[in-house]
């Protein structure tokens, strides 16, 4: 992007002979560089292209929208990011901030496995949150536009969160209507400049007051807590080591701080209409926690009990049910569930570990009789492939064991598939305080939804009622979040009990 720079000469000597000279000379072509620079402009206009942070795409763009001034409501808006688990556990954290900072929780979609990356936090190798905010808003927006748009709260239930009065949610949908400050249906045929609004939420051209607060700390320098009684700024028990730090020249510190403090209140960001934070992920790592670390507030009744409600929020109901038709109808005796995650990344290495578990607890299972034992599998590894493993023996061995698989084409899939979309949970839960209904509007005019691909949800619900146990892969989150789901009793028949 040179267009500045050829016409600037000129004009900067305007005033001396020699330019003059030069500029009286070469006026046709810098007339004509001038009138393409125009129309270049046009075209990125028109075109709605992103532009890198350059003199005239902030000015105009840095803005609020006067439709969520208006308003008066504030919101928290957080990038998610990775597998569904993962966006599950940051959506936990987000309502959990939402809650403490008295915000409104802009409420996203479910994004695609992995279309979004975070990188190590222990590594401090993570993409920065204005960069991460900026790619969520992208593919929330192609989402809509390719009709591939699921909430949150369509596939998971956050009903139970109605008996907290102080716990607001927008749809994302209603919430990017309001921030653009455009019509929605425009958002599908993608003629307004919908990247420029994305800049501003994504905090790309920085803050702007009353309207924006972009959170900029992230696991590399910051661990949240929430009145927990430390000194607030205190440094964190998990830092880069000198290693690390002469590697990549970098003088992080990573300390701990109060949200309230720092966002609630008596802050800055407290005057923004809009927080917007990067990735809200957090895990234990070393006697420490990544990025949040509150767990329970001493002597606050409310937090703890929020803290337990969202420590597992159940898939919505049309989903358990499907869960609960597949055992009933299919499987139709006791059975056990194994989980075998033998693709993706670090799991390609494991497939003798994963599958001499999975044989040992057979081995278990055939001592007490009952043949064939009934096995529900979930799996990554397409039939096709089985080939030589012990999944390939074990559906050959029709005498010992009854197979069970589901598919994402299955009948009873594709039909709770379809009334989740039917039903749509999410835009109930979320936009009635805020909301046009023009959203419908936008869905007609956006490209025809498909159905959402939940087989993975109707699979964890069918290993959560597993009643002769579960096998699931070592470091898998979603054997992690099958885990929960049992101990929280899902099953009626189940003997465990929530805790
Ligand atoms: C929370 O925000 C609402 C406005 O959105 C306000 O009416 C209410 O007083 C706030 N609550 C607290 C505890 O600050
Ligand atoms: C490391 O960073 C500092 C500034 O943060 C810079 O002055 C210095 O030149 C850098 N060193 C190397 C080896 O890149
Ligand atoms: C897995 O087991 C097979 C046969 O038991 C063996 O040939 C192979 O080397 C093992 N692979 C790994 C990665 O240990
Ligand atoms: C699965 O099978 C296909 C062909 O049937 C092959 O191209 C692919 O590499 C196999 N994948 C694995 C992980 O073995």
């Amino acid at each position: 992007m040179n267009i500045f720079g050829s016409s600037r000469s000129p004009i900067n000597g305007w005033n001396s002979k020699k330019s003059k000279f030069l500029h009286r000379r070469f006026s046709l072509p810098v007339f004509a560089l001038l009138s393409g620079s125009f129309f270049l402009l046009y075209l990125f206009s028109s075109y709605s292209s992103f532009m890198p942070s350059t003199a005239f795409s902030t000015s105009n763009s840095r803005k609020c929208s006067s439709r969520i001034l208006d308003l008066g409501e504030r919101f928290l808006f957080y990038a998610p990011h990775s597998g569904f688990s993962n966006q599950l556990s940051e959506f936990k954290n987000a309502i959990l901030m939402a809650w403490i900072l008295n915000r409104t929780l802009v409420v996203p979609p479910i994004l695609d496995h992995h279309a979004v990356a975070l990188g190590s936090c222990p590594k401090f190798r993570v993409t920065d949150p204005g960069e991460i905010r900026f790619s969520v808003w992208e593919h929330m927006l192609e989402l809509l536009r390719n009709g591939r748009y699921v909430s949150m709260a369509d596939i998971v239930d956050i009903s139970s969160l109605a008996s907290y009065s102080s716990i607001k949610a927008i749809d994302f949908r209603t919430f990017a209507y309001l921030w653009c400050g455009v019509d929605l249906e425009s958002v599908c045929s993608n003629e307004y400049n919908l990247k420029q609004c994305g800049r501003l939420l994504a905090g790309l051209d920085g803050n702007v007051d009353k309207c924006l607060h972009a959170v900029d700390e992230d696991c590399r320098t910051t661990v949240w807590t929430y009145k927990n009684g430390e000194v607030d700024g205190a440094l964190d028990v998990f830092q880069p080591n000198e290693q690390l730090k002469k590697k990549k020249n970098v003088s992080y510190v990573r300390r701990r701080r109060d949200v309230y403090r720092a966002l609630g209140p008596d802050s800055k960001a407290e005057l923004a209409a809009v927080l917007s934070f990067g990735s809200l992920f957090t895990a234990p790592y070393k006697g420490s926690e990544l990025y949040i670390d509150i767990h329970e507030v001493s002597g606050d009744q409310r937090i703890s009990s929020l803290i337990k409600s969202i420590e597992y929020l159940p898939f919505v109901p049309e989903i358990l049910s499907a869960g609960k038709e597949y055992i009933d109808k299919i499987i139709k005796a006791p059975f056990l569930c194994a989980q075998l995650r033998l693709l993706d990344g670090q799991f390609k290495n494991h497939w003798n570990a994963t599958f001499l578990a999975l044989e040992q607890k057979l081995d278990l299972i055939l001592q007490d009789g009952n043949e064939p034992v009934h096995v529900f599998v979930m799996t990554d590894l397409p039939e096709s492939n089985w080939t030589g493993s012990y999944l390939r023996h074990l559906a050959r061995d029709s005498n010992h064991f009854k197979l069970f698989l589901l598919k994402e084409h299955d009948e009873l899939v594709q039909r709770a598939s379809k009334k989740v979309m039917v039903v749509g949970h999410g835009l109930r839960s979320t936009s009635s305080a805020f909301g046009p209904s023009r959203i419908h509007d936008m869905k007609n005019k956006c490209t025809s939804e498909r159905l959402p691909d939940i087989l993975l949800y109707i699979e964890e619900t069918v290993c959560s009622c597993a009643s002769l146990g579960f096998l699931g892969t070592a470091g898998s989150t979603i054997a992690e979040s099958i885990e929960l789901m049992r101990k929280y009793g899902l099953c009626s028949d189940q003997n465990s009990t929530p805790s």
